[in-house]
């Protein structure tokens, strides 16, 4: 897929087999993890079993998560964007485009799902046309919840997601005017 972002501080591209290691160390730490209803990886497969699922998703739905980094560094620090839910139902809702985020553990705290997720929705908007775009948490997760709010979602409800059995946080933004 054919990306390229830059914010302030951040690069946003495409996800390739190049960031099987930074994924694997994302991907493997038990404290990113906490609230997504899943247990760490264990094995670099299962990272590239994640990268060549985002790619198929570029190639078949136009959209999935992007690799960001920094600038200053080229350090890969995790991901973030949009992807196209055509698979599983949440809150009654198919076929609806949710942002997202996942970043390393030493990069948190100093405001980068913030900034990424900002260009992400500029993307949705002004690239991909959409005219809503959900966000969804688990109950607790209060770092992703303050990123949603901050970005301009609004919190709408909370749902059951049976699946997980998971409490679910649902949000949601318009296209600006
Ligand atoms: C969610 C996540 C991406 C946030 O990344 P981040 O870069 O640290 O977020 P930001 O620095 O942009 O912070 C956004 C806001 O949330 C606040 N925040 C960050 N961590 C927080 C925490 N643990 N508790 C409460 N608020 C928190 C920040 O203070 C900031 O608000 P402020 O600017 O008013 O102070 C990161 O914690 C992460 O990767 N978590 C693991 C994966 C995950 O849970 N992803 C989301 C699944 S829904």
């Amino acid at each position: 897929m054919d990306i390229h972002i830059e914010t302030e501080r951040l690069r946003i591209r495409a996800l390739s087999e190049n960031d099987l290691d930074g994924m694997f160390a994302l991907d493997s730490d038990p404290r990113v993890h906490t609230y997504l209803g899943n247990t760490p990886i264990t094995h670099k497969e299962e990272a590239l079993y994640y990268i060549k699922d985002v790619n198929t998703q570029y190639a078949e739905r136009g959209i999935g998560r992007w690799a960001v980094e920094l600038k200053e560094t080229g350090d890969f620090i995790g991901w973030c964007g949009l992807r196209l839910y055509t698979d599983y139902a949440f809150n009654n809702h198919t076929n609806f485009h949710d942002i997202g985020y996942r970043l390393r553990p030493e990069f948190w705290g100093k405001g980068y799902a913030t900034e990424a997720s900002k260009a992400c929705l500029q993307y949705a908007w002004n690239g991909l046309k959409l005219d809503t775009v959900y966000g969804i948490t688990e109950k607790g997760n209060e770092a992703s919840h303050n990123v949603l709010l901050k970005i301009g979602l609004t919190y709408v409800e909370d749902f059951y997601y049976a699946p997980y059995k998971m409490e679910l946080r649902w949000y949601a933004i318009s296209k600006p005017e």
